[in-house]
């Protein structure tokens, strides 16, 4: 990994470490009112494995739900690069994204991302591409929507990595599990990897 990369996954380090250690507050307006700053940054264990999975593909285009200030995409986009392969990356709040192309701008990597602003749900639908890996990490009452939003657009191999799926007595994330696992051609296993990753494959 080049050296731009990884002083961009440092300085995204230093922010998780800092937000780790803060109490848990609701901003002005809740966490859509344009002025949550909290990343919920999927952390270095899981971004690690999403760059090692993504490596793995070839030329994949990628699709990830919940960019907010863009940690995660570094990792996606990183592999993108190296495999000839693109990330898409969607966000509800235009704040988030800009964000996020500011930093992937600063690792070298924009050139291999396309950051959209917008509802995914309704954003997936408008897509024209087959996907080859796609990481759930909005809301997670959008998950399961997102799944049937996806579903019809996946190419033969493609994987799906859920995060936040260790959630003890939280609905809608095992009602994701369940959705996922009744899907036509899915493999599916849950790893104990940063908050729970549910990695999915897709064989029809
Ligand atoms: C858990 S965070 C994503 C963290 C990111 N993947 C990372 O690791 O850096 C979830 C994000 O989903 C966004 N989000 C919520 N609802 C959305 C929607 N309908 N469409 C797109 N993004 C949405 C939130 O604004 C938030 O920034």
């Amino acid at each position: 990994m080049d050296a731009n990369i990884l002083a961009v996954l440092e300085e995204y380090h230093a922010l998780i470490r800092e937000e780790q250690n803060k109490p848990r507050e609701t901003p002005p307006g809740g966490r859509d009112g344009g002025q949550d700053r909290r990343m919920r940054a999927v952390g270095p264990q899981t971004g690690r494995l999403l760059n090692i999975i993504a490596r793995s593909l070839d030329a994949p285009n990628i699709l990830e739900l919940g960019t907010s200030f863009g940690y995660s995409g570094i990792w996606l986009a990183e592999a993108a690069r190296a495999t000839g392969g693109r990330l898409i990356t969607m966000e509800l709040h235009g704040y988030k994204s800009a964000h996020a192309q500011e930093m992937a701008a600063k690792a070298g990597l924009a050139d291999h991302i396309d950051f959209k602003v917008g509802d995914a749900v309704q954003m997936i639908s408008e897509l024209s591409v087959g996907l080859d890996l796609v990481l759930v990490d909005l809301w997670k009452d959008l998950y399961v929507p997102c799944l049937e939003a996806f579903y019809p657009k996946l190419n033969p191999g493609a994987i799906i990595i859920a995060d936040n799926m260790i959630r003890p007595g939280n609905e809608d994330v095992q009602a994701y599990g369940r959705a996922i696992r009744a899907k036509a051609g899915i493999t599916s296993i849950l790893l104990p990897v940063g908050s729970g990753l549910e990695i999915s494959r897709f064989e029809p």
